[in-house]
């Protein structure tokens, strides 16, 4: 299973947005990951479609958005619109889950889903062939830069086995407090994809570097 490391924009100096952007590219990114939040779901306001179609200009790397935002189905045109390659919603804002998941991808988009940390995994039973990703939040969603919590590797295990008993041939990705001590425990755990904010931007050694020391941990 290949590794993806998606540097989140979250944590990245918006005013060179593109510089930052093309530096993660030249350090080996994978994907590039953007946090839509609305003030309403999560606390904190962050981009809409229209940062999505700036940075589909800046980079080739698939964009991977994740929309923290209450009744996604009302703009899952606008982000196919702006250029998003994988799109992921979360399970606690979709009264109708199953019927967005196959929205994006009959919009030509990967479908994600994306759990809570203390929602169950039990929620994603019925729908495990409507989903690429799985996406197990290891932070409340809302805001970068908070602590891994520590029960996630375990999660990481049951959902790894509930994807295998499906016959399921969704990958795993992780969000929040992804650092070089906590990489590892994800991905013995079953996790392959890797989303990382301050880790990688708020790196003291630079952008590359900090996606440097991910692979190395995961190496190591
Ligand atoms: C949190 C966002 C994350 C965030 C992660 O709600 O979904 O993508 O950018 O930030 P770090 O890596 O700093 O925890
Ligand atoms: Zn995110």
């Amino acid at each position: 299973m290949s590794i993806i490391i998606a540097p989140s924009i979250l944590s990245a100096d918006i005013n060179r947005l593109g510089d930052e952007i093309k530096q993660a590219e030249d350090g080996g990114a994978d994907w590039i990951h953007v946090d839509v939040m609305d003030g309403r779901f999560v606390p904190n306001i962050t981009f809409g479609p229209l940062v999505v179609k700036a940075v589909r200009r800046m980079t080739n790397l698939p964009i991977d958005v994740h929309l923290m935002i209450v009744e996604p189905e009302r703009h899952l045109d606008a982000f196919a619109d702006a250029g998003t390659d994988h799109l992921t919603v979360h399970y606690e804002t979709c009264p109708h889950i199953h019927r967005t998941l196959q929205t994006i991808r009959e919009l030509g988009m990967g479908p994600g889903i994306v759990i809570n940390p203390g929602t169950p995994i039990n929620t994603l039973e019925e729908l495990t062939h409507d989903f690429e990703k799985v996406l197990l939040m290891t932070v409340n969603p809302g805001f970068g830069g908070q602590t891994f919590i520590k029960s996630m590797p375990d999660k990481i295990r049951r959902t790894q086995a509930l994807l295998h008993e499906k016959g399921s041939t969704a990958t795993i990705q992780v969000d929040g407090g992804i650092y070089s001590d906590t990489i590892k425990d994800c991905y013995l755990a079953g996790a392959t994809n890797f989303v990382a904010g301050s880790a990688i931007f708020g790196y003291k050694e630079g952008i590359a570097a900090g996606i440097k020391v991910l692979r190395q941990a995961l190496e190591g």
